[in-house]
């Protein structure tokens, strides 16, 4: 039944009414919906507007278009969120109220077969947000070098044996099958430890915030806020994994992905245009979490541009 039920919905929104509060939401305003998805956060925003607000929504997933309302204050962007700044002055409204970014997969892409990104099918492997783009994860296994699967596995994943995982793939993507799961899955059966889905869920997390370079994209967007933001505009980031939540937390806090550590006898001045609002990110109550499992690892960073 609980199957069947998440089958049919393209996404529940997470940390819904914290986005909203964070967002501190103006009739008039323009905003910006980073990742649309099933639209859940984009119709809680457009709840909020007037008449006279404006909402963008940026969605690299040609799915996602199949959910927009028809609602004339809501203009579409059927790209990655990367190009945010390029897109907003494409559209004359670089100056705007809000950001909102609802990071990762949504629960359609998931659900889907044969998009790929689960360990629960059996079909090609391709994990692609984007399918205008030319790699997928079977071509990452055909083609990385074993330090670079090894380097994958290990910071996107956090395998515990990554380095055997990038060995095993190299010696037997030459005499075995890797384009679909299933196959995947049998080529690296002998090296699975632990919790055999727990394990997978971390190689399969790797491998598609690779293909997707989803850190990438984040830092490139992130890099974009202070200067799209107008003064008093608020910036709302939802996070499902550490390695994110730590570029977040580190953007907003210095205006930089640097590592503090990395000078550690220089006083450098703190360069940030944003002033950050919860020090401590926002996390899913039990409740929500009860309700809806997938907002289980999800945090909310939020910032104010100066
Ligand atoms: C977690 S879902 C968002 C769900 C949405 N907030 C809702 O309430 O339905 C993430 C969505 O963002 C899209 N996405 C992820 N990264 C993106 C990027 N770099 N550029 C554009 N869209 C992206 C995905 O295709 C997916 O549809």
């Amino acid at each position: 039944m609980g199957c069947e039920m998440q089958d049919e919905v393209y996404h529940i929104p997470v940390l819904l009414n914290e986005c909203i509060e964070a967002l501190k939401i103006q009739e008039d305003g323009v905003y910006v919906d980073c990742t649309f998805g099933g639209g859940g956060h984009s119709r809680a925003i457009l709840e909020k507007l007037g008449p006279g607000g404006r909402l963008v929504a940026f969605d690299q997933d040609a799915d996602a278009k199949q959910n927009l309302p028809d609602d004339p204050r809501v203009l579409f962007v059927p790209h990655n969120f990367r190009h945010i700044g390029r897109f907003l002055r494409l559209h004359k409204c670089s100056g705007v109220h809000g950001i909102l970014a609802d990071l990762g997969v949504s629960s359609h892409q998931f659900d889907e077969a044969e998009r790929g990104f689960s360990i629960r099918f059996d079909a090609a492997l391709d994990m692609r947000m984007d399918k205008r783009t030319e790699i997928t994860a079977a071509s990452i296994l055909q083609t990385y070098s074993e330090q670079q699967l090894h380097k994958l596995f290990e910071q996107y994943g956090e395998v515990t044996n990554s380095k055997t995982l990038a060995r095993t793939i190299v010696e037997n993507r030459g005499r075995m099958p890797m384009q679909t799961i299933q196959q995947f899955k049998a080529a690296i059966q002998g090296v699975v430890k632990g919790n055999p889905n727990k394990y997978l869920a971390q190689v399969f997390q790797a491998l598609r915030i690779e293909v997707n370079d989803e850190m990438g994209a984040l830092k490139e967007m992130l890099e974009q806020v202070p200067d799209l933001l107008l003064p008093g505009g608020r910036v709302a980031v939802i996070t499902f994994h550490s390695l994110e939540d730590r570029l977040v937390k580190q953007f907003f806090k210095q205006g930089s992905f640097e590592e503090e550590e990395d000078h550690p006898f220089e006083t450098r001045e703190k360069s940030s245009l944003l002033k950050v609002i919860t020090k401590k990110p926002l996390l899913p109550t039990a409740e929500e979490m009860k309700r809806n499992s997938r907002s289980r690892s999800a945090k909310l960073r939020v910032a104010e541009r100066i």
